[in-house]
């Protein structure tokens, strides 16, 4: 019971994944590609086509398999797809020599899709080829000024194609149209958190059965949700929570005291001695990345092996993560950063993946659901190897101290502020540079420490955060008050691309 949706190459197909998810349905996302028997593995009830760069009547543009039109499934085609559907069925497309992009609005509308809604209904466009000609019996169910084929319906309704695209914010009323999608598909209107919670629970008891479980925490949402959903579904696991040294202030008694008391079965192995040692006189940031790495499979396979034996390990990866790349090229996208310390996957065990299919807003539902507080459910992402890459130059204890400070007392004026949730992530920077200052009547000579605030949606791009002068103030005020070694506190005012979130 589900809603796949084929991706020909739109930037939005994970929109559209989303959309459908808000109107509390299950979507999956499979190549434009796929051969049928992939679709029906996964039982859906309606197929969604999405848009693409290409034209549909190019050569070697990617196709649907054409059995998928034959298939008894109602279809909606967004743009591309509705360019395939109308191709398929013998219309015609046509190109339009220029990219028709922006707002527009549809002037006459007919149908299901568009119950409830006004008369004039704002969409966003983005499209080089229109429809010339309906295959036949086909009707148009929504026209703009400029284009009679605006929406489109089979003879008998259950396939339609859009021009527009209904997923974008730009087009206000879109999730209201997919609903009206949906419902005339028959699609269940059920994947609320409380199911999926359900689901999982049960997906979870099946898979694992009375075998053992071994979980990687990073203290992060995903591994920490991951850890309650296995406690919660009563399988026999064990969480190893590898503290390098390079974490957050408090952060080991936080996690333990958030997870403990919810049933999760907890080892916390302090390796601190161990990770600072390899670390010893290594200044550069990717070779810090390796050790870190390295150091941590070494610890985990130690602690597994004394823990052992388990048959599976479970991992926090989540849906963006594994979906396939578009239109069919390219295996599944895995990066290795996600997972806690990037496990390796020839450690020997089954992999277990119960969040594979959620989205991040999804595990923070179903965190809340299974009672993570807050404060870990909510916070600011944070880095696998931690604050060795907010030390420019070699990790020493007494740097890593230094920056644990900064950083908390960064964080905490943020939230005393109610400004911690302006920004994406928020952290401080030791660099490698030593200032001149005065204190009383000497003359110090001091650490340089950056603050940083992005806002972001993804990471992918971010903006610094204008955060209010008076905030900026305080954290810094306090910084160089609360840690002397410190003699200036600088603004990091650099957007994601040309710099990087963080600063190794
Ligand atoms: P950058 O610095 O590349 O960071 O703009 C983007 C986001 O990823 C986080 N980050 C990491 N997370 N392991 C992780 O789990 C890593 O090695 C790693 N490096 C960067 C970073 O904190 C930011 O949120």
């Amino acid at each position: 019971m589900s809603v796949v949706i084929l991706d020909f190459g739109s930037q939005y197909t994970r929109l559209i994944a989303r959309r459908i998810r808000e109107a509390q349905a299950y979507s999956v996302i499979l190549p434009g590609t796929a051969p049928l028997e992939r679709i029906r593995a996964e039982r859906p009830d309606a197929i969604v086509l999405s848009g693409g760069p290409r034209s549909v009547f190019e050569p070697g543009a990617p196709l649907a398999d054409p059995r998928v039109f034959d298939a008894g499934l109602p279809i909606l085609g967004i743009c591309y797809g509705m360019g395939l559907l109308v191709q398929h069925f013998g219309g015609r497309v046509l190109d339009l020599d220029r990219r028709s992009f922006g707002a527009d609005r549809l002037v006459r509308t007919d149908g299901p899709l568009f119950a409830g809604l006004g008369s004039e209904i704002p969409v966003w466009m983005s499209h080089s080829t229109a429809v010339a000609a309906l295959p036949e019996n086909w009707t148009s169910i929504a026209a703009t000024p400029a284009n009679p084929y605006a929406a489109v319906a089979s003879p008998d309704g259950r396939m339609i194609g859009v021009q527009f695209h209904p997923e974008v914010i730009h087009t206000p009323d879109g999730l209201a149209m997919l609903r009206g999608f949906l419902r005339l598909a028959g699609v269940p209107l059920d994947w609320t958190p409380e199911q999926t919670l359900e689901r999982l629970l049960a997906d979870v008891r099946d898979r694992a059965g009375t075998d053992r479980v071994l979980l990687g925490l990073s203290g992060g949402v995903d591994s920490s949700t991951l850890a309650l959903l296995l406690a919660r579904a009563g399988v026999d696991h064990l969480a190893i929570f590898v503290d390098h040294g390079m974490l957050r202030l408090h952060e080991r008694v936080n996690v333990e005291a958030a997870l403990r008391p919810l049933g999760v079965r907890l080892a916390t192995v302090d390796a601190s001695a161990q990770f600072l040692a390899a670390l010893a006189g290594v200044a550069d940031p990717e070779t810090k990345r390796k050790i870190i790495g390295r150091e941590f499979i070494a610890v985990f396979r130690r602690e597994a092996d004394r823990h052992g034996p388990f048959r599976f390990l479970a991992q926090g990866t989540l849906y963006p993560d594994v979906i396939e790349s578009a239109g069919g090229e390219g295996a599944a996208n895995i990066k290795s950063h996600h997972n806690v310390g990037g496990l390796p996957a020839d450690l020997g065990f089954e992999l277990l993946e119960p969040l594979r299919t959620l989205f991040k807003d999804e595990v923070r539902q179903l965190a809340e659901l299974l009672g993570l507080p807050d404060a870990i459910r909510l916070r600011h992402p944070f880095p696998g190897p931690g604050l060795a890459v907010r030390i420019l130059g070699d990790v020493t204890a007494e740097r890593l101290d230094l920056v644990r400070r900064a950083d908390a007392i960064f964080l905490e004026v943020l939230e005393a502020h109610g400004a911690y949730h302006d920004a994406w992530q928020a952290l401080a920077v030791l660099t490698p540079i030593r200032s001149v200052g005065v204190a009383g009547d000497d003359r110090r000579y001091g650490h340089v420490v950056a603050l940083r605030a992005v806002t972001s949606v993804d990471a992918m791009t971010a903006d610094w955060a204008r955060l209010p002068y008076d905030v900026l103030d305080e954290a810094a005020r306090r910084i160089t008050r609360e840690i002397p070694e410190v003699g200036r506190v600088v603004y990091d005012i650099t957007s994601k691309p040309p710099a990087t979130i963080e600063w190794e």
